[in-house]
């Protein structure tokens, strides 16, 4: 089946909506939208002629970086609102996708098992119970997640997962794409330009959640092994179950990206996905000296994020640092200011082989739809994903 360009593509383990739950999904979306084409740009005009000559009357000079364009503007009466409204649309988000996941939960629960015992497609699944869930992920409700990705109410649940698919297609507005995957179709497409002789035979891809980063290596790369890990079991199940409802063999297992149990150099390829704005600096450093030792001699790593704040406006940097502030998300603000050549140093590699790049959307109708405001929804690219990285 071919999905609509405006729909999400369905598989045997996308939770189903009714027609009001639909309804209900598809306003929060909208609500996001207007919220980023309509609201947001209003509160960028109220700091330029309110609360920047304000600041400048009193201090007698322009605000300096977004920390204090922050106080400033958290006074202020429409930003206070349009950062509520925010708020509020994340919350609506999630519980609309949590209502329609729970109607059909065991239906959910027992389809990815049947998926995962006949093996379709012929990935695999390992799960460890002894993984210890890190406590950047368990301290709060990442970004408002209810229970985050690892909490599980019934025996093999896969409701996170499910609930995330979803979530994730309302948080980007579809500009993801049908099947949520053009961070993967982004950053393939960067690395096709940029090494058009490389074709990875081991492809690794960290934090992977639902795979749907993941799938798109394996189909363009179809004689590579793939292989994604995450650290929450609900998340793996349903990712599992979604790469065999789909027919892409990707293999999966439970592990933390700090400390994997591959061997030293046995990848040539190695992503993440929006992962690193979500751990620590120190796993940030472990997870880099991981892919050092993972990568094979002329191995690639490659992160993928919202643009670091270094040479953005100073709005646009406290924009996108507000979900550092008022949406679970602690290390956002600090992963934004990584320096990708001492990240690499410190891990072992070149600095002078690491690399950032702004990769164009691999999904040709975000580029025309993107707000090209830089808040989380929007992924804050207006069209670009920032990548770094290095080569061993
Ligand atoms: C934002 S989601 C990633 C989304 C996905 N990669 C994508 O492309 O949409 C972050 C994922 O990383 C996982 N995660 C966080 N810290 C991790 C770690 N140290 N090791 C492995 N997985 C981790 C979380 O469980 C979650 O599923």
């Amino acid at each position: 089946m071919q999905p609509q360009d405006h729909e999400q593509f369905s598989h045997a383990v996308l939770p189903e909506a009714t027609a009001d739950e639909f309804a209900r999904q598809e306003f929060v979306k909208s609500y996001k939208l207007h919220l980023a084409t309509q609201v947001s740009p209003k509160t960028k005009t109220v700091y330029e002629t309110q609360v920047k000559p304000s600041f400048e009357k009193e201090h007698g000079r322009t605000p300096k970086n977004r920390h204090e364009i922050r106080k400033a503007m958290n006074g202020n009466n429409h930003y206070q609102t349009w950062s509520s409204l925010l708020r509020t649309s994340q919350e609506m988000m999630w519980k609309s996708c949590q209502v329609s996941v729970e109607r059909q939960w065991g239906k959910l629960v027992s389809e990815a098992k049947k998926k995962s015992s006949d093996k379709p497609a012929g990935g695999t699944l390992s799960l460890d119970p002894s993984v210890k869930i890190p406590r950047y992920l368990t301290a709060v409700d990442i970004h408002c997640q209810p229970g985050g990705y690892h909490t599980e109410l019934v025996e093999d649940d896969v409701a996170p997962g499910a609930i995330f698919e979803r979530a994730v297609y309302i948080y980007a507005m579809g500009q993801l794409g049908p099947m949520n995957d053009d961070m993967g179709a982004s950053t393939i497409a960067y690395i096709q330009k940029t090494y058009p002789d490389f074709t990875p035979k081991r492809i690794l891809d960290l934090g992977c959640s639902t795979a749907n980063s993941t799938v798109p290596y394996k189909e363009t790369f179809p004689d590579a092994e793939v292989f994604g890990v995450d650290v929450a079991a609900p998340m793996l199940r349903y990712a599992h179950a979604r790469c065999e409802a789909i027919g892409v063999p990707i293999h999966l297992s439970q592990q933390n990206a700090e400390h994997l149990d591959f061997e030293d150099g046995s990848f040539d390829l190695i992503v993440s996905h929006i992962l690193i704005h979500e751990t620590s600096t120190t796993a940030f450093r472990n997870i880099m000296k991981e892919c050092h030792r993972l990568l094979a001699p002329g191995g690639v790593v490659i992160h993928v994020e919202t643009p670091a704040y270094k040479g953005m406006d100073d709005y646009d940097a406290f924009i996108l640092d507000w979900d550092t502030y008022n949406n679970n998300e602690p290390f956002w603000g600090k992963s934004h200011e990584i320096d990708p050549p001492r990240a690499a140093e410190e891990a072992g590699f070149d600095p002078s082989k690491s690399f950032e790049a702004m990769a164009p959307s691999a999904y040709e109708a975000a580029k025309a739809k993107r707000t090209n405001v830089f808040q989380g929804g929007d992924f804050g690219g207006g069209g670009f994903w920032y990548l770094y990285g290095v080569q061993k």
